[in-house]
């Protein structure tokens, strides 16, 4: 688990190799699983893997060569209406986010959260057609991965605990 989930990269470049509906599936499920505050599960995924409209979509953020040459779109929604406390349901939604980041990594495909799109929600979901009672949270960017070496770096563990009492 530990080597999983250190070497999981956020991944921005793509092949031309399809993921199957099946994957899909899969990758929902784990982020489905991940846990939420009175079990509320306040996530609504959006898949779109049609190419004219993962181009549309590209428009709506700086990051759009990223989301261009992805495959698969999974967008995250919060649920309004199964919504109970706002600040734990962007919390679960993280952690829905990160178990299908971490499952993605597992099944050899990569990803990465584009949150910058935020910027234009309104704009995105009116072009998605998506109900007034959901949020945008991230779009998360799939695709098998070009292969090359990515590196990433985390602060020391002195920096981040504050104390041990
Ligand atoms: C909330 C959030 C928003 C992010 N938004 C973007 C984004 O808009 N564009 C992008 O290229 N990467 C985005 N990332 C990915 C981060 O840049 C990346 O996770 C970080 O640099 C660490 O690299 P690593 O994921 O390879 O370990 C985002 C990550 C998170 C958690």
């Amino acid at each position: 688990m530990i080597e999983l989930i250190k070497s999981r990269r956020s991944i921005r470049e793509f092949t031309q190799e399809e993921v199957s509906e099946d994957l899909i599936e899969k990758i929902i499920e784990a982020g489905k699983w991940a846990p939420s505050g009175l079990n509320n599960q306040p996530w609504r995924f959006l898949i779109i893997r049609k190419q004219d409209k993962i181009e549309e979509i590209s428009k709506y953020t700086k990051y759009k060569k990223t989301v261009n040459s992805a495959k698969v779109l999974i967008i995250v929604f919060l649920d309004k209406g199964s919504s109970y406390n706002y600040i734990k349901d962007v919390q679960a939604i993280g952690a829905c986010i990160q178990n299908m980041l971490l499952f993605i990594h597992e099944l050899g495909l990569g990803a990465c959260w584009i949150g910058e799109i935020l910027n234009q929600s309104e704009e995105l979901n009116r072009y998605l057609r998506v109900k007034d009672n959901l949020e945008l949270m991230a779009v998360l960017v799939i695709g098998h991965p070009v292969k090359k070496e990515r590196k990433s770096s985390r602060r020391d563990i002195q920096d981040l605990v504050i104390g041990w009492g």
